[in-house]
């Protein structure tokens, strides 16, 4: 059946309603290149402007699942879980979770992404470990699931590439943050991948794509339904992204830090978040009450990190990368670290060289920011707070101009953070 793209753009301009068939249609002729990027761009920005309801959020999102393949994890006879977070910075959760979740049997199918902007993508982090890599066949996920518990690899181009392709119309377009548009985004991927739970970390913050608590709560809710429906057991924690997570932000600077996690140690803002997520996808995985403390404090997660670093060819006791050139940020004042903010933080880095500006470039792996006082601690002046790291010294002013914006010191300490906002689903 041929529709009419500028009816259905018409429609949705006016704030109507679009049917499962003319969705399906629409997304079905962009991904083949039959409808043109200009007429999904107004669509996405009719969208952006008048919204979607549950019902055509779950039409768009089985679309764009429908464009690709779907992978099938059920002949692995062990149960399957993921974790997604939204974005942030400092957000290396997902390389002690994987291990630690896989470490009791349960099987952790992750399909990740590079970066883009100031959030640092898994993928980035992961290639900064010598000989890793995440181009791997669904065959080799498979073994590596069976034998290890725990992937994280890179999803290919047939995965949801009508959402591959509108992601990057999104881009450029000025209609990432809309609601609809993520949620489905997001879920298209991860119902595709074939997971049977889903936890997702919905970051709220300066540092996140939703700054307040009740656009994030409305994402949350949003992809909570759509998992739910689709039959993934899914459930959704709001977890602050005011300030970076842990103490380091950048690729090689997360891995030490995601080690020191695994080896029982760690900042205890990474500590605890890995053990929440742990706790809910164990959860969601029939398995209740089980220590994951224990499961970092004995070696056990760290054995499974090792298996799935080698898995991947990586070796896990190579040294990282280290950067060329350091600066260090210091207090201008003596008083209270009163907050660093995720996002003038995260942009720093980027700017470092930790991240990149599009899909194509390069990012540095020994790049980023490392932090060594946090929001509360008493400060003096001249004290070192923060230490700048890039191969290419070039990038120290531009990184210090907007990191020095996110560093505040004050008379009085800040209010407590308080990590975890509330639980979806
Ligand atoms: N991540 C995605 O995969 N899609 C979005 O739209 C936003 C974040």
């Amino acid at each position: 059946m041929t529709l009419d793209m500028v009816d259905i753009i018409r429609t949705k301009r006016d704030g109507g309603e679009l049917d499962g068939t003319a969705i399906d249609w629409a997304l079905d002729a962009y991904t083949r290149g039959q409808v043109g990027e200009e007429q999904m761009a107004a669509l996405a920005m009719a969208i952006f402007l008048r919204g979607m309801n549950r019902r055509e959020i779950a039409d768009w999102t089985g679309a764009m699942i429908r464009s690709g393949r779907t992978m099938d994890w059920s002949e692995l006879g062990k149960p399957t879980t993921d974790k997604h977070s939204t974005g942030g910075v400092g957000d290396k959760i997902t390389l002690p979770l994987g291990p630690l979740v896989a470490s009791f049997g349960v099987a952790v199918p992750q399909l990740s992404g590079r970066g883009l902007g100031h959030t640092g993508g898994t993928l980035d982090k992961l290639e900064s470990i010598p000989g890793w890599y995440a181009e791997l066949s669904p065959a080799r996920m498979r073994e590596i699931l069976r034998d290890t518990g725990a992937v994280v690899a890179a999803a290919g181009e047939d995965l949801a590439p009508a959402d591959r392709k509108l992601y990057a119309l999104r881009d450029v377009t000025g209609t990432v943050d809309s609601i609809p548009l993520i949620a489905s985004s997001i879920m298209s991927k991860k119902i595709a991948e074939g997971t049977q739970a889903l936890v997702l970390d919905v970051k709220v913050g300066t540092g996140a794509f939703m700054t307040d608590l009740d656009s994030a709560r409305e994402l949350a809710r949003t992809m909570v339904d759509l998992g739910t429906d689709a039959g993934v057991r899914t459930r959704a924690l709001l977890t602050d992204m005011s300030t970076p997570l842990g103490r380091t932000i950048g690729n090689a600077l997360e891995v030490r830090e995601s080690v020191e996690v695994l080896a029982g140690g760690g900042p205890a803002d990474v500590i605890e978040l890995t053990c929440v997520l742990a706790r809910e996808m164990l959860a969601l995985a029939g398995m209740h009450d089980v220590d994951v403390e224990e499961a970092l404090a004995d070696g056990r997660a760290m054995d499974t990190w090792r298996d799935m670093i080698r898995a991947q060819d990586g070796d896990p006791d190579a040294p990282l990368p280290t950067a060329v050139h350091t600066e260090d940020v210091t207090a201008v004042r003596d008083g209270h670290l009163r907050g660093l903010d995720a996002l003038a933080l995260g942009v720093g880095s980027w700017r470092l060289g930790a991240g990149r500006a599009r899909k194509e470039d390069p990012v540095q792996a020994a790049a980023g920011v490392e932090i060594h006082v946090l929001p509360g601690e008493r400060v003096v002046r001249g004290q070192k707070l923060l230490t700048l790291h890039t191969d290419t010294p070039e990038r120290f002013g531009r990184a210090r101009a907007v990191i020095e914006t996110g560093v505040t010191i004050g008379d009085e300490p800040p209010a407590p953070r308080t990590l975890i906002h509330d639980r979806i689903g």
